[in-house]
């Protein structure tokens, strides 16, 4: 009891102030978001983010379903590939082409209606997950539009997520302080559980034909 603990206690209680005056940025800017030309823009995307199954080869992992997900956590995840916060090659490059004002329409395009919370959690959580479920939700959507949506996210994307955070390939400040002590079987729990909350993320539907921007 005592230090240990109240260090802990103040250091959600930081993170959550710094989280507060983003989310309001986020707000602000998805604003004028346009659906319709970023779809017109997403062609590409769908390429891998609209196939069920689609998998990242080397590592080995499914690449993360975006419909249900927060929009203003889809731009924020797009900056932190264009600036290297997240290191991906693809996704680096990918972002990179991409202006605020794109990404803002791609994302509200991806997220369509965003789920809703308050579902009864797919089983009770699990000590590990207690913390997370402050942010994440005990159903696996994300309490603010900056907490990523988990629910049914695939349980290898999640888990590798995990273990960048922890190993800094993922540089969140948040992240990295909740994951740093997982053991890589906490980590695989952990995924495992968000992965089996419903109604879950999904997959886009890929177009037939090509979208022309028109
Ligand atoms: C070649 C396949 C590929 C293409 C093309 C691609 N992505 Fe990705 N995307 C991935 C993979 C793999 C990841 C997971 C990367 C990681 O581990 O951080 C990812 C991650 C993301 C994420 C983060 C999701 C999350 O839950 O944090 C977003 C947002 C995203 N992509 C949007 C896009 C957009 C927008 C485009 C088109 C401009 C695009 N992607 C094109 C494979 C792709
Ligand atoms: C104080 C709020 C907070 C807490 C507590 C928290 N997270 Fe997060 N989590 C976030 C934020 C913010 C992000 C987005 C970080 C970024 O931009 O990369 C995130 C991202 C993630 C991602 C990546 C999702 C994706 O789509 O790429 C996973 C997985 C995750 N958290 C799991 C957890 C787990 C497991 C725990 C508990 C051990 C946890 N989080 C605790 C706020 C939190």
């Amino acid at each position: 009891m005592g230090s240990r603990m109240r260090t802990g206690v103040l250091g959600v209680a930081l993170v959550l102030g710094v989280l507060a005056s983003f989310t309001l940025k986020a707000q602000e800017a998805s604003l004028k978001a346009d659906p319709v030309h970023g779809k017109a823009i997403s062609y590409t995307c769908l390429g891998c983010h609209g196939v069920a199954g689609y998998k990242n080869a080397y590592p080995n992992y499914s690449v993360p379903e975006l419909r249900g997900q927060h929009p203003e956590y889809l731009v924020a995840a797009l900056k932190e590939y264009k600036s290297g916060e997240r290191s991906h090659f693809t996704m680096h490059s990918q972002a990179e082409e991409l202006s605020e004002q794109d990404m803002a329409d791609i994302a509200a395009y991806f997220a369509g209606a965003p789920l809703s919370a308050g579902h009864v959690p797919a089983a009770q959580v699990p000590d590990v997950a207690s913390l997370c479920v402050s942010c994440h939700g005990a159903d696996g959507v994300g309490i603010t539009p900056l907490y990523p949506t988990l629910a049914g996210q695939h349980a290898d994307y999640l888990a590798r997520a995990l273990d960048e955070y922890q190993k800094g390939a993922r540089k969140n400040v948040i992240m990295a302080t909740f994951a740093a002590h997982l053991t890589s079987a906490q980590m695989d729990a952990l995924a495992d559980y968000f992965s089996k909350e419903q109604p879950s993320l999904q997959t886009l539907p890929r177009p037939a034909t090509r979208i022309s921007a028109d």
